[in-house]
């Protein structure tokens, strides 16, 4: 049986439903994002959100996110991003995670593959680090489920991102991460955010891709932050019996604007 996944990243919600970045409302456009993928509901059988869930650092955001997904609550999982705070998550998305020490995590089977959620979070700062407590835990949940072809969900993108400014906000760690995936063979895909554009790379046999953000876009190869102007999105995921998978963005239509026009 295939396994349909969604991968929602950096949406970036504030508690006042009003509140813009760049003159862009985040909260219209995650609500754009779940009325588009509203027809999955049935099939998809997990949603899962990559980090940066809220803008504004306040725990009473993550109820917003619990309440905006109340229909996928059971497919709903979760992973912290730079933006986050744990203690928000921890008190409102509890039951939609594990943990392991302090961070915030995931794995579980579904069908015949393994999903794995890491936390990249680092308190205070923008870059991005596992750390070894958690790459112990990672090498042993691979170690425990060898059998199983398997995704990682992270919010920072464990390879080099096409601009200087991106890069130096990235995991610190990639490194070992590879090192530790150099005896785990079964890790086909790894799902990532943080950088707010589409991007795949190919190392080692796996494939590294990163998913535009469901509110703000950043064009790829700038010197500096700027923000695209094409269209937020999402990515969908489909795991197949025999290992293999496939994947795709999928943007939402520039909305037009219809101005009635005026009686002659
Ligand atoms: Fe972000």
């Amino acid at each position: 049986m295939t396994v349909r996944l969604l991968q929602l990243t950096d949406c970036h919600l504030f508690v006042s439903p009003e509140a813009t970045i760049q003159g862009i409302c985040t909260r219209e456009r995650w609500l754009s994002v779940l009325a588009a993928i509203a027809p999955e509901q049935s099939r998809a059988q997990r949603l899962i959100l990559t980090g940066d869930m809220t803008h504004d650092d306040l725990p009473e955001t993550y109820r917003v996110v619990r309440e905006t997904l109340a229909g996928w609550w059971p497919q709903a999982r979760f992973v912290p991003g730079n933006h986050d705070v744990r203690e928000g998550i921890y008190e409102h998305l509890h039951d939609r995670i594990q943990r392991v020490a302090e961070r915030v995590v995931f794995s579980e089977p579904v069908e015949g593959w393994q999903l794995i959620g890491l936390d990249s979070h680092l308190p205070g700062q923008v870059k991005g680090e596992l750390g070894g407590e958690q790459l112990a835990w990672l090498a042993d949940e691979l170690s425990r489920t060898a059998n199983r072809p398997t995704v990682l969900f992270v919010h920072h993108p464990p390879v080099d991102a096409p601009s200087a400014w991106m890069n130096a906000i990235g995991l610190t760690d990639r490194d070992a991460l590879w090192t530790l995936l150099r005896s785990h063979a079964q890790v086909r895909l790894i799902c990532a955010g943080h950088v707010h554009h589409e991007s795949a790379t190919l190392r080692q046999g796996v494939l590294v891709v990163t998913t535009p953000a469901t509110g703000v876009q950043f064009t790829p190869e700038s010197e500096t932050l700027v923000v695209d102007d094409l269209p937020w999105g999402y990515r969908l995921v489909e795991l197949h019996d025999d290992g293999t998978f496939q994947t795709r963005v999928v943007r939402l239509p520039l909305r037009t604007v219809c101005v009635p026009l005026a009686p002659a």
